[in-house]
């Protein structure tokens, strides 16, 4: 007989001066913690492989190098290297976590999901696990979700991994799209605020998707609806396909309205933000982005030259480095807004 499996308990109900405030009880990122592997990848290198040079990568792009994982280390693995960290950090033990998300668009498996991997590394062994598919904009989906859980009382914490080897979905052929991408995972231990902190947290978050673009970039196949076969094989169908302009034009658009109106339903103008941590894919979209909000280019928070464009990781992997760099202190307000294939896009406003 299989041994009784432990399932996530339900935590202390709020406090009294939570109860009081009628709001919703503020939900805090406890820790961060990100992973890169060690492999690095230079635009000079990329040059042996498509024809490409490090001046158009460069220019086009502000891409310098990218890490690519080893052929034995998998999604779940960079994720549970970033989850190791930021639980550290947070000062929460595996065993106290009530769910995992992991957000990506390169899971070890179709199924089982990521996060049950990365559970088993961690021995986590109470968590409620699963993965969110929203591409580039998973982790803020995810900490959307994670919120509205230890918000409700539903759960306590919430560990939320953005983790990708998008070394493995790139067309090592196609200069279009082998040139963006690298590998990486960052992660957050989320919880209500703990004493000591005086930061609202998550103040507010914004989703958004439209489907009606959903071809201009993805994976067409490797799925149910187009199984790679012998016969497709060499139409590389299971690797990524990307319409650039029109994607780099949805971008900025999406990124740029999703940063307003998050601040809008916040009540904050852009001047209250000390530091903007946008999806890391081309330093240009970056730049427009900037242009549009009227706001220097000092004020966002860029890694993007080191490693690309890391899909869901991005964010959580900026948001790690920022926090350690100490690029914003308690009390400062932070920007988080992403954008990915579906399409989809999100923001969340941070009180630190
Ligand atoms: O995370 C999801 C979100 N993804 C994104 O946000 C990506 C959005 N898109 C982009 O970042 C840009 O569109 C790209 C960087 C992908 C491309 O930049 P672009 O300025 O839109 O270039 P393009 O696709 O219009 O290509 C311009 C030229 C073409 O040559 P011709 O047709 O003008 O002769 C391309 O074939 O550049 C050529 N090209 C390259 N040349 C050297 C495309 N890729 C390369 C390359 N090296 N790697």
């Amino acid at each position: 007989m299989s041994p009784s499996l432990p399932t996530a308990q339900t935590p202390p109900p709020p406090s009294p001066s939570q109860a009081r405030s009628g709001g919703p009880a503020p939900v805090s990122v406890l820790g961060t913690g990100s992973y890169l592997p060690e492999r690095v990848m230079t635009n000079a290198e990329l040059e042996q492989i498509v024809e490409t040079n490090d001046e158009w990568i460069t220019s086009r792009t502000g891409i310098r190098e990218r890490r690519i994982a080893g052929s034995d280390e998998n999604t779940s693995d960079l994720g549970a290297k970033a989850a190791r960290i930021a639980l550290e950090q947070a000062g929460i033990s595996p065993a106290e976590v009530d769910l995992i998300l992991v957000a990506t668009a390169s899971p070890d498996m179709f199924f089982p999901a990521t996060a049950c991997l990365i559970q088993s590394a961690l021995g986590a062994r109470k968590a409620a696990c699963m993965d969110i598919s929203a591409a580039c904009s998973g982790f803020l989906y995810a900490i959307e979700m994670a919120r509205h859980m230890i918000a409700g009382g539903a759960i306590r914490y919430a560990l939320v991994v953005g983790a990708e080897k998008l070394s493995a979905m790139v067309d090592w052929t196609d200069r279009n799209t082998c040139v963006l991408f690298g590998d990486g995972a960052g992660a957050a231990v989320l919880g209500l605020r703990p004493a000591g902190r005086t930061g609202r947290g998550v103040m507010n978050t914004l989703m958004g998707s439209d489907g009606d673009y959903a071809d201009i970039l993805g994976v067409p196949g490797g799925a149910s609806r187009c199984p790679v076969t012998a016969a497709n094989m060499d139409q590389r169908l299971n690797t990524i396909k990307m319409v650039g302009k029109e994607t780099f034009k949805q971008a900025v658009s999406a990124m740029t309205n999703a940063s307003v109106e998050v601040l809008a339903r916040t009540g904050l103008s852009i001047n209250d933000i000390s530091c903007i941590i946008p999806h890391q894919a081309n330093i240009r979209i970056i730049d427009a982005i900037a242009d549009r909000l009227k706001v220097g280019k000092a004020r966002f928070f860029l890694n993007l030259e080191k490693y690309g464009n890391t899909g869901a990781a991005a964010v959580a992997i900026a948001l790690d480095e920022a926090h350690r760099q100490g690029r914003f202190q308690p009390g400062d307000r932070l920007l988080l807004v992403v954008f990915g294939s579906g399409l989809t896009w999100a923001s969340a406003v941070i009180e630190w």
